[in-house]
């Protein structure tokens, strides 16, 4: 794939950081991590205004003595067609951590990721989006 050079006006000590930080990271150079950042930019932008399919992970903290087992079980059979596979940890006595992968229309899955987090019992949730390689290609 050809590359396309551009120049962009940054102050000194935010490109200083930024090097250091990327080097940390493992970033073998600049580009290499604003290629990265401009790729998460795009699915995460893409798929907040833009109805396209993504793939992703819903994770999610509960209390499993609320009866949130029972209504998460049905939850996910309902959504059988975007809810491809969960991991179930229990973390102590009476919480219960969930991973959660899902695919399907950015909009129904984020939809999907809301109504997790907001169900009685859940603590903690988040979702990552990402998306199929046309999204990511190098
Ligand atoms: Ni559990």
């Amino acid at each position: 794939m050809t590359l396309y050079r551009f120049g962009v006006a940054v102050e000194r000590n935010l490109v200083d950081e930024f090097d250091r930080l990327a080097k940390k990271a493992g970033y073998v150079n600049r580009s290499e991590a604003i290629r990265d950042l401009m790729r998460n930019f795009v699915i995460e932008k893409k798929s907040e205004f833009e109805d396209i399919p993504v793939v992703g992970s819903i994770t999610i903290v509960y209390d499993h003595t609320k009866r949130t087992p029972d209504k998460l079980t049905e939850y996910q059979h309902g959504h059988h067609d975007e809810i491809i596979a969960t991991m179930h940890i229990h973390l102590d006595e009476d919480h219960c951590l969930e991973v959660i992968a899902v695919r399907g229309d950015a909009r129904q899955v984020r939809k999907i990721a809301d109504e997790l987090m907001s169900m009685k019992g859940v603590l903690h949730g988040k979702l990552v989006i990402t998306a199929s390689p046309p999204c990511l290609t190098e």
